[in-house]
This record gives C-alpha cells, sequence and structure tokens, in this order.
C-alpha cells in the first residue's frame, strides 16, 4: 500500500515540487545519488573503482516529452564518457553507462530513441565500453525489447534488464540467455498490475530464483542486481559450475556497501549502479518505495529540521 502510494507520487508533478524542493532533500538524496555534475560522478566512480568494485553511469532524468531534453541528455552521456576514459576507468568496462530509454525520447517516437541510443553506444564504443538499456514501466518493455534487438545488431554488447516481477520474465531470459548477451536480473521497481505481475514478495522472489537459474544455465553473461542476501546466496551456488569472470553482481550506490566490498574481497565481480545529476527525484522515490526504513529516514530528516 505505502510502495503503491509513494510509486504515484514518484510520478507526480505537485508532490516533485514539494519533495524537489524541500532542503533537507538533498542531504538525504546524497545516500543515494552521486551528485549532481559530472565531475561528482567521475569523482565517486574513481574511489569505487580504485575500491575494487566497477561501476554503471545513470545520467538522471526519464519520461521526457521533449527533443532538445532527449538530445542534452545524449550529450551529457558523450561527455561523461569522455570523462570516463580520459581518466582511465571506460577501459575494459570498467566503467559502463546504464541508460533509460524514456529520457532519450522513447515516449516522443522510438525511432528518435534508437537514434539517440546509438550515439551513446558509439560513444561508449569509442571509450572502450558499453552500454545497458534500464528497464522501466512494462508499458515499455516490448519496445525496450524491440530496440535493445535494432542496437545489437551494431553493438552486439548493448546489455539488457529483465525484471523478475514480471509473468512474462522467465521466458525473456530463456529468449535472451545466449552467448555474447549480457542481462541484468532485478526484481522491478514499477508499480505494476496484477494482470502483468507477480505482487507477493515471495511470487516475485520465486520468479527472481528461477529467472537466475535459466540465465546461469545459459551462455550468456547474467548480471545479477539484488542486494537481496537470499539471492545473492543462491546466485553464488547456481555460479559455481560457470567460469571466472563469466557473470557479475550489481548493486546500487549507498545500498549494502559492506556486502558490495565483501563480494568483491571474495573475487567476485561487484557493479555498482552510480546515478547523478540534478533530475533526481523519480529515482529517489523509488528507493524510499523499496524500503519503508527509508521513509522513515526521510522523515525523521525532515522532522528535525523543521
Ligand atoms: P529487496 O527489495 O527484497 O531488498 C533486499 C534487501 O536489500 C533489503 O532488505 C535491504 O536490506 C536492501 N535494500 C533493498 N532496497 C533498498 C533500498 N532502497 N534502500 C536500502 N536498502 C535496500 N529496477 C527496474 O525496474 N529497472 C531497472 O533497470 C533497474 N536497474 C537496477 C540496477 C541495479 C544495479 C540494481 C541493484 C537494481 C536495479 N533496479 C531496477 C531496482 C530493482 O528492481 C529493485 O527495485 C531493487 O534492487 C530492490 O530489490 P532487491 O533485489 O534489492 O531486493
Amino acid at each position: 500500500m505505502l510502495r503503491s502510494v509513494i510509486l504515484a507520487a514518484s510520478r507526480n508533478g505537485r508532490v516533485k515540487r514539494v519533495v524537489a524542493g524541500a532542503p533537507i532533500s538533498r542531504s538525504v538524496v546524497k545516500r543515494f545519488v552521486a551528485g549532481e555534475t559530472v565531475d561528482d560522478a567521475v569523482r565517486a566512480s574513481t574511489g569505487l573503482v580504485d575500491d575494487g568494485r566497477t561501476v554503471t553511469l545513470d545520467y538522471l532524468g526519464e519520461d521526457t516529452l521533449d527533443a532538445g531534453q532527449a538530445d542534452a541528455t545524449v550529450k551529457a552521456y558523450l561527455v561523461l564518457l569522455q570523462r570516463l576514459s580520459d581518466a582511465g576507468l571506460s577501459i575494459g568496462g570498467r566503467a559502463e553507462v546504464s541508460v533509460k530509454l524514456s529520457a532519450v525520447g522513447q515516449a516522443i517516437d522510438p525511432k528518435l530513441a534508437l537514434d539517440n541510443a546509438r550515439r551513446i553506444c558509439a560513444g561508449a564504443r569509442s571509450a572502450g565500453t558499453t552500454v545497458t538499456l534500464d528497464m522501466e514501466d512494462h508499458t515499455t518493455t516490448d519496445g525496450t525489447l524491440a530496440t535493445l534487438g535494432e542496437l545489437r545488431q551494431d553493438f552486439p554488447d548493448t546489455g539488457a534488464v529483465l525484471q523478475a516481477y514480471l509473468r512474462r520474465t522467465e521466458g525473456d531470459c530463456r529468449d535472451l540467455a545466449h552467448a555474447g548477451s549480457r542481462v541484468r536480473l532485478c526484481k522491478g521497481a514499477y508499480d505494476e498490475p496484477e494482470s502483468v505481475a507477480y505482487q507477493s514478495t515471495r511470487e516475485v522472489d520465486r520468479s527472481y530464483v528461477r529467472c537466475l537459474k535459466v540465465l546461469m544455465a545459459g551462455d550468456g553473461y547474467p548480471m545479477v542486481a539484488s542486494h537481496d542476501p537470499r539471492m545473492v546466496k543462491i546466485a553464488g551456488e547456481l555460479a559455481k559450475d560457470r567460469a571466472a569472470g563469466t557473470y557479475e553482481y550489481q548493486m546500487l550506490y549507498g545500498i549494502r556497501p559492506d556486502e558490495q566490498r565483501r563480494l568483491a574481497a571474495a573475487g567476485e565481480t561487484v557493479r555498482v549502479y552510480v546515478p547523478y545529476g540534478d533530475e533526481w527525484y523519480g529515482y529517489f522515490m523509488r528507493r524510499l518505495a523499496e524500503r519503508p526504513a527509508n521513509v522513515a529516514f526521510f522523515l525523521r530528516a525532515l522532522a528535525t529540521t523543521s
């Protein structure tokens, strides 16, 4: 219930103005977002890479209906990729980027989003790294997978994201568990109807494990994106038969950093998803929705400063 309310608020312009405008929001947001500028993003990435982790960077923004804004997002990614390259971070994929198609024009025209995503993929290739397409709400799944297929013709290392809460996902995992296919498996962060998505934690977790089994048994490159200790443990067991370097763990910036370090120290590849930019509202609200304790943390911070 609380989750649905917060997720509805994440797409409400009026709530956005109140939350994004509250002075305290920025200090709480810092826990989940690396900063507002490309300098902040490069600094956070350097620290994580020096500490033995890898990163995927997300220039925050989503749901744009403005072609100029979509173009500005592409340009921001190209600047970022150049900076990562200059800092020696992108080579070998230690730093890659994650892109939301809705930020580069998917709702305006899928062809525009494809062309824009191509520009980012070309920038990533020049920097010696890759792009992963984030997955958004279920109305965009088919379109995003179609765009992924087009992109992979020219940029076969483009990564996909699949969400275990969707009923369709086990089938999508089978389709994408082939050689050369990088697939990030997450539980899913949007408010989805029962017709398309499992609703209970138990059902979502079971689906996650089924999907993991498909990906780990396949020839692709599974990216295990979860902070859930059970999912991490099961992934480790399923990966026992896989060669080192044929899968990785992924976690979000600021969430379970000790576990990220523990896995990296054990020799695992751990990639941290590092969001940055001033359009943090939607991302931040999804992080609040995932964990009631985060809401309490936010409200406490509000109360102690008012
Ligand atoms: P779960 O929510 O069950 O949490 C397990 C434990 O992790 C919690 O008990 C808590 O300890 C910790 N935890 C989880 N979330 C937390 C939070 N917000 N704050 C503090 N602690 C928290 N989703 C999507 O729909 N499309 C996408 O493209 C992506 N991309 C993506 C990339 C990466 C690298 C990750 C890790 C996740 C995503 N997600 C995503 C988000 C994902 O779908 C999901 O909402 C969150 O990862 C939370 O699910 P968990 O698997 O962590 O388990």
